[in-house]
């Protein structure tokens, strides 16, 4: 179903980035929904706190997303000094 007729945005589009953790300005952000006549601002609203709800992981993921990046670029270096450091020895 389309939610924003402005800018051609279904529900399907709004639910699948606030399940991917996405709070409703990020998904306005992306998606441009709600940015014209603002008249599907409540019902987008409505999808992405249902979906936001219904996946407490990914919300938990977007507060402490800043946190798990650097702590996957730390093990992504390490691998690599581990990596370079196996390849010499060999
Ligand atoms: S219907 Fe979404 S901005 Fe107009």
């Amino acid at each position: 179903m389309i939610v924003c007729v402005c800018r051609r945005v279904s529900d399907r589009e709004i639910a699948r980035h606030a399940r991917a953790g996405m709070t409703f300005d990020e998904v306005q952000f992306e998606l441009g929904v709600a940015t014209q006549c603002g008249q599907c601002e409540g019902c987008a609203r409505d999808v992405v706190a249902q979906c936001s709800a219904s996946h407490p992981v990914a919300a938990l993921h977007r507060e402490t997303g800043v946190q798990a990046i650097q702590l996957a670029n730390s093990i992504q270096e390490s691998n690599a000094w581990n990596s370079s450091r196996r390849s010499a020895a060999v």
